[in-house]
């Protein structure tokens, strides 16, 4: 990061970014002495948590000590021999979540001992950050939250804190956008983020109406959108970092900004969550926030397919053709599985007019893939195994893991249409592979020179029980730390 750019985006702390004017942005800093009276120390299960009575420094455990007019939240972060950047990283986010709790607003965080020279300072600056966030948008009474960190410690340099500071401010940004209502959070809403995002930060910003939709001939996201008062919109933001260099990396998201199900319905119990089916949207703006700050010497492009899967008269039929971007046609065999169509057009599009090197989508695009990895695990198809391998290493680093599913050649036979070139639910056994076919059928639409990860974030996007770790209840901002990481950029 420049020093041009960190004082922009410490200017920008008073700038609501936002339409809605969220503060996501946080005041950091790394000082040399505590200033703020609440503090968040790290304590291993070994000696030290033995000075502290009732306290065994489990992961997770926290326990708070007064000492005058200062306030400690011990944190735990286990076993010290095993002690990995994720235990510190919870443990920061479980410790602001108490200082939240006590309804202090600015904390300073006590560098931990372990993983000095690996991580361990990041990952706690980060945990902290992460850790803060609370969606209360709709609360009437507004809880406390911690928007002012301070860091000491000699392991984090002014840059270091700025780096991380943006990365994770720009997740707290993506689980905003998702958390917000489906009737704000309309594709032409996603549109307007990315285009002030594109000022803000300089970028450029292509942005297609529903009529340019039709007219270029991108009718799978059409056909999604075409039932909806809200019109689909195709958004690409490209930032050229190394215009000289050919390597260009394109992130996808999938931003159905509400999944009904169309007139293939989704049942009570299924519908109920479906805002967030522009968590992938979400993540690749997120991650062109940080990449438009940080202004690496990269190129990006962040796509967005947007649109809102409605029911009613003018929704799309299951049983009718659709021709897609690329010219294949589709067999409509369910409404309900719209994501890999907007998705479909979304990759012909960029890698027709872009030339991507390399392709990345974010999609809750199966329900499938909670019944194969829950919640904790992001289902990861590709078609080049060594970037595979470098992404799955990227989630083991950030916490956010991965595993990867197979796509046999059987899993194409079954997306075959008899009335088609192609059919958009698999004509296996209901339940059947439902992740692996969809992973199929977004591989039609990868050229063959373009290496291509799929990661589907159904599972992790949304976090419906109580927070975790760094993630809170509801939206979790998955996959942009990962891709910080796998960019070099964390
Ligand atoms: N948006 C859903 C997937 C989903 C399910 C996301 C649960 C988050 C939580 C997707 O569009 C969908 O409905 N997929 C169908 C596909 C099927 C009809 C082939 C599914 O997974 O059931
Ligand atoms: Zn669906
Ligand atoms: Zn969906």
């Amino acid at each position: 990061m420049t020093e041009t750019a960190i004082a922009e985006h410490k200017k920008n702390w008073e700038i609501k970014h936002s339409e809605r004017g969220d503060q996501y942005q946080m005041n950091i800093q790394v000082v040399d002495t505590p200033r703020n009276e609440t503090r968040i120390v790290f304590v291993s299960s070994g000696d030290t948590a033995k000075e502290i009575p009732d306290f065994e420094g489990k992961t997770g455990e926290t326990t708070v000590r007064y000492d005058g007019e200062t306030t400690y939240i011990y944190c735990g972060i286990g076993d010290p021999d095993g002690c990995t950047t994720e235990h510190i990283r919870s443990a920061a986010a479980c410790g602001v979540r108490k200082a939240g709790l006590l309804k202090r607003s600015e904390v300073t965080v006590v560098e931990p001992t372990q993983l000095s020279n690996d991580g361990g300072p990041q990952a706690a600056l980060e945990g902290a950050i992460l850790g803060a966030y609370r969606y209360a948008h709709f609360k009437t009474e507004k809880p406390v939250t911690v928007d002012r960190i301070d860091y000491v410690g000699n392991h984090l340099t002014d840059k270091d804190a700025m780096r991380n500071g943006v990365i994770c401010e720009s997740v707290n940004f993506a689980r905003d956008l998702v958390n917000e209502n489906a009737s704000d959070v309309y594709p032409d809403r996603l549109a307007r983020e990315a285009r002030m995002m594109a000022e803000q930060h300089s970028m450029s910003c292509t942005i297609l109406t529903e009529k340019e939709i039709s007219e270029r001939g991108l009718g799978l996201l059409e056909a999604v959108g075409k039932g909806s008062p809200y019109p689909p919109r195709l958004i690409i933001l490209e930032y050229k970092g190394a215009p000289d260099t050919p390597h260009k990396t394109a992130v996808v998201g999938k931003g159905i900004t509400f999944d009904s199900g169309g007139q293939n319905l989704k049942p009570r119990g299924g519908i109920e969550t479906m805002r967030t089916d522009m968590a992938g949207a979400a993540t690749t703006l997120g991650i062109m926030r940080v990449i438009g700050t940080l202004k690496p010497q990269i190129n990006v492009i962040g796509v967005v397919a947007a649109a809102h899967n409605a029911i009613g008269g003018d929704a799309y039929f299951p049983g009718d053709v659709y021709r897609s971007y690329k010219g294949t046609t589709v067999e409509i065999t369910n409404t309900d599985a719209e994501g890999r169509l907007v998705l479909a057009d979304a990759f012909s599009y960029v890698q027709t007019h872009f030339s991507p090197t390399e392709m990345i989508d974010f999609a809750t695009l199966t329900g499938g893939i909670l019944v194969a990895l829950g919640s904790t695990v992001t289902g990861l198809f590709s078609n080049d195994d060594a970037m595979a391998q470098k992404l799955f290493d990227s989630g083991e680093e950030t916490g956010e893991r991965l595993w990867r599913l197979p796509l046999y050649p059987e899993y194409t036979d079954a997306m075959k249409s008899d009335i088609a070139d192609l059919r958009n639910s698999a004509k296996l056994k209901k339940g059947h592979a439902s992740s692996v076919t969809a992973g199929a059928f977004l591989r039609e639409f990868v050229e063959e020179d373009v290496s291509w990860c799929h990661l589907d974030i159904a599972g992790t996007a949304f976090n419906e029980g109580e927070p975790r770790g760094i993630n809170p209840k509801l939206a979790t901002g998955v996959g942009i730390r990962l891709i910080m990481n796998y960019l070099n950029l964390n």
